[in-house]
């Protein structure tokens, strides 16, 4: 949707946690091992001052991601969401890791105004958490979950990742089975990848072969759509009702600020402009308001918009991309059109095919 303004009615905010107590071996992500205090009130400080700066509109979600946030208190979250304008029932989301639960209090962060937290479980098996460096235990993940419902949240969020190193089709599902077991409202099921730069990529980890990943993926689906977790985007499934508002403002081209070391913002109007804050957490904290703004040219928009909708099961109505980006349609049409015909997209909406959907990358690529 676009207001008289020209700007999306449904705009998130990001905000951006780049510290974590040590850095896991496959990730990488803006986050840096914590070597000495938390600098919690400086950080906070230059938060504000970007929030600010970039003049925020009404947001309908927000999300407190990192990075770590679970690092910082309750009071920093309620600062910050005190200083943002929000829609009656945003949706307000906090990555949380099991390791770090000792430090602050479920019900503190309840209070603070967070109402959706998502855990990183990664697995439930202790050996896979330790080879992927994690600094919790299956056992821990399993008390936050349990102590964050007492607490009063109703809506959770478990992240795992599948395809670790070593890992046979029956662990990789009893990994689904107990998340599924924890009752969680969301999970984000991820097959690992490696990245570059990351310890994983100097010293490669034994993977399971492809067909055996696409077994997983097989009987993972089916196990998670029993269960009532419908897959509505390449690695998330819901249960009804509790689609992740936020990661949605991305899949469907909507407007988003970015906030924080490292953040990225989208936003459209005449042109689509992205915005880019320092990655390092010492550079951002010397100016905060600084913001790299590009503008995405009018041949790269299309393709950048069917990356995101395409990512959804649903896909979204042709009418989206007028809306989100001002462009013409016609831009696109005859090359769906084409994939119409090959059987790898819907003829009547952005949206692929069962079909289409295994092969995403390919048709992405002709629009390239
Ligand atoms: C930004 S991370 C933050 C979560 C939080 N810091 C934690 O790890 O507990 C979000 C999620 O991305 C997933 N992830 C990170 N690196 C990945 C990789 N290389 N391959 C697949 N999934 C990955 C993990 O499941 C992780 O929980
Ligand atoms: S805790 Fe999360 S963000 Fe931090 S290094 Fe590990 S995966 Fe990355």
């Amino acid at each position: 949707m676009t207001t008289s303004t020209g700007r999306s009615a449904d705009t998130g905010l990001y905000v951006h946690f780049p510290w974590c107590v040590k850095k896991c071996p496959y990730c990488d992500f803006n986050s840096h091992p914590l070597k000495d205090a938390l600098p919690e009130a400086e950080y906070l400080a230059a938060l504000h001052k970007d929030l600010h700066h970039q003049r925020p509109p009404v947001f309908s979600s927000v999300f407190f991601g990192g990075g770590t946030p679970s690092l910082f208190s309750a009071s920093t979250f309620a600062s910050l969401l005190s200083a943002a304008d929000l829609a009656a029932n945003a949706e307000v989301t906090m990555e949380a890791n099991p390791g770090t639960a000792e430090h602050h209090s479920w019900e503190a962060y309840l209070a603070s105004g967070i109402n959706r937290l998502s855990f990183g479980a990664q697995s439930f098996d202790n050996a896979a958490l330790k080879r992927l460096g994690r600094i919790h235990s299956n056992d821990e993940t399993r008390t936050c979950v349990q102590n964050a419902r007492a607490a009063g949240f109703t809506n959770l969020n478990l992240d795992l990742m599948y395809g670790l190193p070593q890992q046979s089709t029956d662990q990789a599902l009893l990994d689904l089975k107990i998340a599924i077991d924890l009752e969680p409202d969301h999970i984000s099921w991820y097959q690992l990848t490696i990245e570059p730069r990351t310890e994983f990529a100097g010293r490669p980890p034994p993977l399971p072969v492809d067909n055996v990943i696409e077994e997983m993926e097989t009987e993972g689906v089916r196990l998670l759509a029993d269960a009532d977790f419908t897959r509505y985007e390449v690695s998330a499934y819901a249960r009804p009702g509790k689609r992740c508002r936020h990661n949605l403002t991305y899949w469907t081209f909507a407007d988003y600020l970015g906030v924080g070391a490292g953040a990225h913002g989208m936003r459209s109007g005449v042109q689509v402009l992205r915005t880019e804050k320092p990655r390092s957490p010492r550079l951002y904290l010397t100016d905060p308001t600084h913001t790299v703004t590009s503008g995405v040219s009018h041949t790269d928009v299309p393709v950048q918009f069917l990356m995101n909708v395409l990512r959804l099961v649903d896909g979204v109505p042709f009418t989206r991309f007028e809306e989100a980006t001002g462009l013409a349609l016609e831009h696109l049409l005859p090359t769906w059109q084409k994939n119409v015909d090959l059987g790898l997209v819907q003829p009547d909406r952005f949206a692929t095919t069962a079909f289409g959907y295994r092969h995403l990358d390919a048709v992405l690529q002709t629009f390239l």
